[in-house]
C-alpha cells in the first residue's frame, strides 16, 4: 500500500536549514521551504542553491527539485496548513543596544499561527471528578478541558 508522503514545512532556508530540507526530501518528505526573500525562494524552486559553500548541497538540491520532492514559498502560513511537521530556525539576533532582536522569530511564529489556526481541532470533554469532602468548594461538578 502506498502511503503519501510525510509534508515537512521548513521555516527561514539559511545555511542550516536548507541541508536539512534537502535531507528530508532524500529521505522521502514532501517538504516546502519557506522564507521572507523572494531571491532565496525563486533559486531555490529552479533548484539553485543560493548555500555555496556546503559541499554537495547545490547538486542534491536540484535533484529533490526537479523530483518534485522540495519546493519553497513565500506564503509561511499556506504551507503549515500542509504540513505534518513545522521546522524552524530563523536568526535571533543582538540590536546595537545589546538587547536580543525577536523580530524574525516573532515575524516566523504569527506566521506559523496562522496557518495552525486553519486546521486547528478545538475539542471539548466533560469529565466528573470528584474532591476531598473537605474541601467543600469542589463537591462533585463537571470539569472542561
Ligand atoms: N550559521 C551557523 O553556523 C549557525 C550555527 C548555530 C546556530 N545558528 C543559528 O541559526 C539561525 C540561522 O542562522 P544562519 O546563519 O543559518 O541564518 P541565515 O542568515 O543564513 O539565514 C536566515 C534565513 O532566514 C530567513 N528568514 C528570516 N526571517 C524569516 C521569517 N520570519 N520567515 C521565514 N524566513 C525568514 C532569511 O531570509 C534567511 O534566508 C540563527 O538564529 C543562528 O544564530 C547558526
Amino acid at each position: 500500500m502506498n502511503q503519501s508522503p510525510l509534508t515537512v514545512a521548513v521555516v527561514g532556508l539559511s545555511k542550516i536549514v536548507l541541508p536539512l530540507a534537502v535531507q528530508f526530501a532524500q529521505h522521502g518528505c514532501r517538504v516546502i521551504g519557506c522564507d521572507i526573500n523572494s531571491q532565496v525562494v525563486d533559486m531555490t524552486n529552479t533548484g539553485q542553491s543560493h548555500i555555496q559553500e556546503e559541499p554537495g548541497l547545490a547538486t542534491a538540491l536540484t535533484d529533490v527539485v526537479h523530483k518534485g520532492s522540495l519546493s519553497a514559498t513565500l506564503n509561511t502560513a499556506d504551507a503549515v496548513s500542509q504540513a505534518a511537521v513545522v521546522v524552524v530556525i530563523v536568526p535571533v539576533g543582538i540590536d546595537a543596544r545589546h538587547e536580543v532582536d525577536f523580530a524574525s522569530i516573532d515575524a516566523a511564529t504569527a506566521a506559523i499561527g496562522d496557518g495552525y489556526r486553519e486546521k486547528l481541532e478545538i475539542q471539548e470533554k466533560e469529565e466528573q471528578f470528584a474532591t476531598s469532602a473537605q474541601d467543600g468548594r469542589y463537591s462533585q461538578q463537571g470539569a472542561r478541558s
